[in-house]
This record gives structure tokens, sequence and C-alpha cells, in this order.
């Protein structure tokens, strides 16, 4: 990638890794306040993004923090062609201290880490790339919003910037970070969403990339996704891609089973799901308030029969952009089957009141999961 920036190595010390280039032209006061009120989810983008480079023989260098606008790419790069890409997401809260803080990055960067490995590119190191998190944060403190329940959203993402058609892992690449302020995922999804049950399409096979968060996979999802929105559901739910039988994912969230028994189930990760930052916090928060968290593969059929038989409580989804929300029903050709949860008292509010009450820094953050950014002025 071309870069208005001399080459300058990384030391062992991310922190000293960045330079900053400020905007001059960063967004008024006036349009940053209309955005901030009511951000909606991935529709506007901070003054700055972050950029590494990576090379081979020599490895990431030239971190920077420059203003935000578009990349110049090589249409021979590989990413243009065999989608060779990665992506993470986490978000940045504003706490009442005055300090900026995030959620269990060290998990996104391990996760980031072990998805460019399935993708075959360069691995990044967890100090960079936490450190480009505050960097950017940093940065654009302003953009972070003040209500609860809007985050600041970060995207970092690592592509194959090499110009070579020959199909083998590029010897280039690049890493960014651009952010989004972030409300709602879903618009009124309070009372539950619908999902549309694909008996066409696969989000992941064994052996695939399912467990690695790369474009692709969403790429794959879009068809099966519009079918889901053609049939007035917000999401598809994905089972498995050998049987059809065993429930994976619904649409890019983890998914979860509230028992009248007093346990909370989740699909196992057995490589054809994301391990989602959300997921692993749930499981834990639901053992704190006296569920039984159970990763065990839950089929259809159980779903079905389950919800008659009044054992099935609810049915929620996890995830870093929609956090907590409920699954009111699952609609397919010759399915409907209701899961009617919602309100204030059910599972899944009590779950996200207690997720997100660490997440905005309202209650005890017993398991030292918010890292700090440091502090902000405005
Ligand atoms: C996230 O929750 O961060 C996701 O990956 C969903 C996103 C693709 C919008």
């Amino acid at each position: 990638m071309t870069t208005d920036i001399q080459h300058s190595h990384i030391g062992a010390r991310a922190d000293e890794a960045f330079r900053l280039r400020r905007s001059t032209r960063p967004r008024e006061n006036g349009e940053l306040a209309r955005v901030l009120g009511d951000p909606k989810f991935g529709e506007h983008f901070t003054d700055h993004m972050v950029l590494i480079d990576y090379s081979e023989p020599g490895g990431w260098c030239d971190a920077r923090v420059v203003p935000y606008g578009p990349l110049t790419l090589d249409p021979a790069s590989a990413v243009l062609h065999y989608g060779q890409e990665v992506f993470e997401g986490l978000k940045v809260y504003r706490h009442a201290d005055g300090h900026l803080r995030t959620f269990r990055p060290e998990i996104n960067a391990r996760r980031f880490a072990l998805s460019a490995a399935r993708l075959a590119l360069p691995e990044l190191p967890e100090s960079l790339f936490i450190e480009s998190i505050r960097q950017l944060a940093q940065a654009d403190a302003g953009w972070v919003p003040h209500q609860s329940g809007a985050s600041l959203y970060v995207r970092p993402f690592l592509i194959a910037t090499e110009a070579f058609l020959g199909v083998r892992p590029s010897r280039q690449a690049t890493y960014g970070v651009i952010a989004s302020p972030a409300g709602s995922y879903f618009a009124d999804a309070d009372e539950g969403i619908s999902l549309w049950l694909s008996r066409d399409y696969s989000r992941a096979g064994l052996g695939g990339t399912g467990a690695a968060k790369c474009g692709g996979n969403y790429a794959a999802s879009l068809l099966a996704q519009q079918q889901a929105h053609a049939h007035g559901c917000a999401q598809v739910l994905f089972t498995d891609a050998s049987t059809r039988t065993w429930v994976e994912e619904a649409g890019s969230m983890n998914i979860f089973f509230a028992f009248s028994d007093q346990t909370i189930v989740t699909p196992p990760l057995t490589g054809t799901i994301l391990a989602g930052v959300t997921r692993d916090s749930v499981l834990r928060l639901a053992r704190d308030m006296g569920y039984r968290a159970v990763e065990r593969p839950v089929s259809i059929d159980e779903w079905q029969t389950a919800a008659v038989t009044g054992e099935l409580r609810e049915v929620f989804a996890a995830g870093t952009a929609a956090v907590i929300t409920p699954i009111a029903e699952l609609v397919g050709d010759d399915l409907l089957i209701e899961t009617p949860g919602g309100g204030t008292e059910s599972i899944a509010a009590r779950l996200r009141a207690e997720l997100t009450s660490i997440q905005y820094g309202t209650s005890h953050d017993r398991y030292a999961w918010m890292l700090d950014l440091g502090p902000v002025d405005s």
C-alpha cells in the first residue's frame, strides 16, 4: 500500500511505535453532536484511522494514526481477488470517571491472530493490537458517545496487499483500525427478533473458516440474510453444513437457549462457530447468576419440542454489536417455533443488564474485564 510516511520499524514498545498526523478537517462540533445523538450502527466514521504495514522479510512497520480516508490499493492486491482478509469488532465505552475503557481486548487480539493464521496472513502482536485501539480511541475521544447504550464500535482489519495473481499467501499486508459510534444494532429488538431457518445455505463446514472472523464468512451469509429479510425476519439461523440438524449461529451472533431446569445452553466450539467474546462472558455471568451454563449441541427438533412442552423458556443471541438480543421466533418453509421471552425480567434482559453494567462502569468489574484506555478531556 502506498503511504505518505517514511518507513519506520517497530521496536519492543508498542506505545512508542505510533506517529500521529491529525486531521486538518475534523468533523465540526454541531454535526458531531447530531451524529452522537443518534449514532445508529456503522453509518458514521471518526476523524482518524490506524494503519500499520507488513512486508516480508521486514515485518510490521509504519504504525500511524492518520486522517480517516480512502486507501490506495493496487488493483491486483490479493484481498481483491482471493478474499485474504480478517477483522475484529470491539467497543470503547465512556465511564463516569472520565476514562475510556474497552472490554476484554486481549481476547479479540488473540482471536485476530488465530483468524490471521487461518487465512495465511501475518499475526499482529497482541501489544500492537491493543495499543492501536488505545491510539485511535484517544485521537477520536470526542466520538465516544456519552449516553448509556451507546459506545464507539472499533473495527480492526487486516488485508493482503501484494499485487500478484498467483494463488499463494500474500507477502504484504496492511492492518487498519477504523471506528464508528454505535447505538443499537437492531431497531426495536427488546421484544425479540425473528430468525429465518436457512435450508439452502450454510455458513461454515468442518475444516473451513467458520471459527475465523474473515470477510468471506460474512459474504457467504449475505444471500441467506437476503432470504431472511424477504421472509420478514431480521436474521438467518445457520445449522451444520453436513446434516442441517444442529444449530450453529444466528446471523453474525452466537445463540443461547435457557431451559426451565436453570440450564443455559450454547452450541460447542467445534471449528464452525465463532468463539464470541460476548458468548464467553455470558457463560461466565450465567454461572454467577446460578444457572448451569453448558456447551452442547442443540438440534432444531429439540428446540421445537422443548418450546412446545414449555421446557424452553427463552432463546437469545449474543455478540459485540448486538450485545444480548432475545429471539422471539424461528421461521422456516414449514416451521414456526415461538419463544416469546423479552421483558425486563427475562433471563436475556438480566444477563444483558449484568454485562452492560460492567461495560459501562456502573457495577464492580469483578473479573477485571475492562481495560483502561486513559482519561479524556471532553
Ligand atoms: C460483532 O458483533 O462485532 C460482529 O461481528 C457483528 C458485525 C459483523 C456487525
